[in-house]
């Protein structure tokens, strides 16, 4: 099938926005593919950090970021989907937010972003693809057929965080939770390459104060419109 065809819908914001949920969601529902490009980062920092390679040596990190054996596999009844380095599953390792904050570093680095562009776009297949990330709409697919921008503020954002953390059994403070999303945050935007904002064509949603399902309504509206659904 020429891929030209397949539909793109782009799911980008900061963490803590609700894209991650909502893409996964629209994922299922649909039985699209999905690429969690947040986790290539998360990965490849964590791969770089068993390997002993610095977070500050641009370099090694793409060529590492280039070599790396990643599976994603569905796991069944469940939102989540397990990942895999080198056949190795490590998908609660990659979720911390210390790790978060080690990807929004390696992240930084053009050589870095440049050589995960290829395996990001080779995610698009037939019937359709969900992209949720930082850069989906504005770099890696430009030519996305719905693009989406979920905001909320840094406060709401923390307590989501700080909410989902506590209920997997993670004790941190909220006033720490705050500083270490800010601060990534911060990282996220100004970067030089590829920062975080939504492209020209993007719907933005404020999720602050709305319920996920609120959140899910908006979405499902803007993929019926497009004729997705
Ligand atoms: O979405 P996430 O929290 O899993 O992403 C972790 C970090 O990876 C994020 O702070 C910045 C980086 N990232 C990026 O630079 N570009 C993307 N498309 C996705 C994530």
């Amino acid at each position: 099938m020429n891929l030209k065809n397949v539909p793109i819908v782009t799911i980008d914001g900061p963490s803590g926005s609700g894209k991650g949920t909502v893409s996964r969601l629209m994922h299922k529902e649909l039985g699209w593919h999905y690429l969690d490009s947040g986790a290539l980062y998360r990965i490849l920092a964590f791969s770089a950090e068993s390997k002993g390679i610095r977070f500050t040596e641009e370099a090694p990190l793409a060529e590492l970021a280039k070599a790396l054996q990643i599976q994603f596999i569905e796991i069944p009844n469940s939102e989540h989907i397990g990942v895999y380095l080198d056949d190795r599953e490590i998908t609660t390792q990659i979720r911390t937010e210390e790790m978060g904050e080690k990807a929004s570093k390696v992240a930084a680095f053009p050589q870095v972003r440049e050589a995960l562009v290829m395996r990001q776009r080779a995610f698009l297949q037939a019937p359709g693809l969900i992209a949720d990330g930082r850069d989906m709409g504005t770099v890696i697919f430009p030519e996305a057929d719905l693009k989406i921008f979920l905001e909320a503020s840094l406060e709401e954002r923390a307590e989501r965080r700080y909410n989902q953390l506590k209920k997997s059994g993670v004790h941190v403070t909220l006033q720490s939770l705050f500083s270490e999303l800010s601060q990534r945050d911060m990282r996220d935007r100004q970067r030089v390459v590829c920062p975080l904002k939504p492209a020209e064509d993007a719907i933005i949603v404020d999720t602050t104060g709305m319920p996920i399902e609120a959140v899910l309504s908006v979405v499902r509206r803007a993929f019926r419109e497009k004729g997705f659904i």
